[in-house]
C-alpha cells in the first residue's frame, strides 16, 4: 500500500465528481476538492472533506492546496458538458475544458503532483465508424465539446511523456443514476438527458418526454446508447488512481461503458417499469449531431483494471435516478 496522499478533485461539488469523492472516501483514501460551484453545489460535498471555493486555473490557490493537503493525484472532473452549447460558444468549451485543463496540468507539473485522471468523453469518437467502440477506433469529435476534451487527451500524453506525471482518462460513455444510498446524485437544474428528463417527467415536473427521432438505424428506430450508472464510473476512476500509482510510468486511456446499449424507448419502457405508470411520450424530429447508436466495447478496462460493475442493470439506474429526483423535492438548490 502506497503513502496514502491526498487526491484533489476539482469539480467535487458536481455530479460525477461528488460521487468520485465518495467512492475515494469509501475506498480509505483522503480527499480535497475544489469547485468553483458555478454548476455544483456545497451540500454535495461530504462535511468532512477540505473544499476550496476557487477555479482551477488559479495556480497560486493549487499550490497552495497541494502544499498543505499533500497533494498526489488529482482527479479533474471540472469543465463544461452541454454539447448544444458548446456548439454555440465553443470558446466557453475551449477555455473551461482545454485551457483551464492546460493550467491544471502546469500546476500538478510545478507541484510535484504524479498521477492526474481527466473525465474524457465518448464525444471525441464523434459519429464512430464502428460499433461498439474500441480505444482504437478514430476520434473525429464532430462538436466543440468533444474536441475541447480531446486536446486535453493530447496535453496529457505529450506532458506525461515529458514529465515525471502519469494520466489516465476515461471515456465516458451514457452516465446516469444516483448514488445507491441516496447520499448524491444529479441536481443540476435544467439538464437534457435522457434518464434524468424521463425521472422529472414521471415524478410530474415535466408533462412528457420527446423522442428526438424514430428513423435511425437501429432496431426500433430510436437512438442506442451505452449507460453506465455513475457509481460504477466513480469507482473506475479509483481503480484508475491505483493503477496510475502501481504503474508510475504507465498511461491508460480507456472506454468506460458496459458494452451494451438500450434504445430511447427502452429506457423509457424502464422508467414506466420501475414507476408502475406510463410517461407521455411526444415523437419530434432528430437532435442535430446525435449518433444512431453508441456502445462501448468495454473489454480493455475490464482487462486492464479489477473493475467489476455493481449496477449494470437498466432498472436499478432508473430506480436510483428516480430515488435522488425525489429527494431533490427536499434539498434546496441554492
Ligand atoms: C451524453 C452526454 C455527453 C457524452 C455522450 C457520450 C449528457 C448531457 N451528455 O450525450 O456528454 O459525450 O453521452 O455517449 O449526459 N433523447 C431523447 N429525448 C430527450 C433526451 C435525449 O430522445 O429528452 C435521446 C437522444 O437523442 C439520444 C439519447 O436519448 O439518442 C441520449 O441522449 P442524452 O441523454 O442527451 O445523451 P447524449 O446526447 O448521448
Amino acid at each position: 500500500m502506497p503513502d496514502r496522499f491526498t487526491i484533489l478533485v476539482t469539480g467535487g461539488a458536481g455530479y460525477i465528481g461528488s460521487h468520485a469523492v465518495w467512492a475515494l472516501k469509501d475506498t480509505g483514501w483522503p480527499v480535497a476538492v475544489i469547485d468553483n460551484l458555478t454548476t455544483g453545489f456545497r451540500w454535495a460535498v461530504p462535511d468532512d472533506v477540505p473544499f476550496y471555493k476557487g477555479n482551477v486555473e488559479d495556480s497560486t490557490l493549487i499550490a497552495k492546496i497541494a502544499k498543505k493537503q499533500n497533494i498526489g493525484a488529482i482527479m479533474h472532473f471540472a469543465g463544461s458538458v452541454v454539447v448544444p452549447e458548446s456548439v454555440e460558444n465553443p470558446l466557453k468549451y475551449y477555455d473551461n475544458n482545454t485551457a483551464k485543463s492546460r493550467s491544471l496540468i502546469e500546476s500538478a507539473v510545478a507541484n510535484g503532483i504524479k498521477h492526474f485522471i481527466f473525465s474524457s468523453t465518448a464525444a471525441t469518437y464523434g459519429i464512430p465508424e464502428e460499433s461498439p467502440v474500441t480505444e482504437d477506433t478514430a476520434q473525429v469529435p464532430i462538436n466543440p465539446y468533444g474536441m475541447s476534451k480531446l486536446m486535453t487527451e493530447y496535453m496529457l500524453r505529450d506532458v506525461s511523456a515529458a514529465h515525471d506525471l502519469n494520466f489516465c482518462a476515461l471515456r465516458y460513455f451514457n452516465v446516469a443514476g444516483a448514488d445507491p444510498g441516496g447520499r448524491t446524485g444529479q441536481s443540476t437544474a435544467g439538464a437534457t438527458h435522457l434518464i434524468k428528463v424521463a425521472v422529472e417527467a414521471a415524478l410530474g415536473k415535466r408533462d412528457s418526454v420527446a423522442i428526438f427521432g424514430t428513423d435511425y438505424d437501429t432496431p426500433d428506430g430510436t437512438g442506442v446508447r451505452d449507460y453506465i450508472h455513475v457509481s460504477d464510473l466513480a469507482a473506475a476512476h479509483v481503480h484508475a488512481l491505483e493503477a496510475l500509482v502501481a504503474e508510475p510510468e504507465r498511461n491508460h486511456l480507456l472506454n468506460c461503458g458496459y458494452g451494451r446499449g438500450f434504445s430511447v424507448l427502452e429506457v423509457l419502457d424502464a422508467v414506466d417499469r420501475v414507476t408502475n405508470q406510463k410517461i407521455s411520450r411526444k415523437l419530434e424530429g432528430r437532435r442535430a449531431g446525435d449518433p444512431d447508436s453508441l456502445i462501448s466495447d468495454n473489454r480493455a478496462i475490464m482487462k486492464r483494471f479489477p473493475w467489476q460493475p455493481q449496477n449494470a442493470d437498466l432498472d436499478k439506474i432508473v430506480a436510483h435516478a428516480l430515488a435522488w429526483e425525489r429527494k431533490l423535492g427536499d434539498i434546496r438548490i441554492e
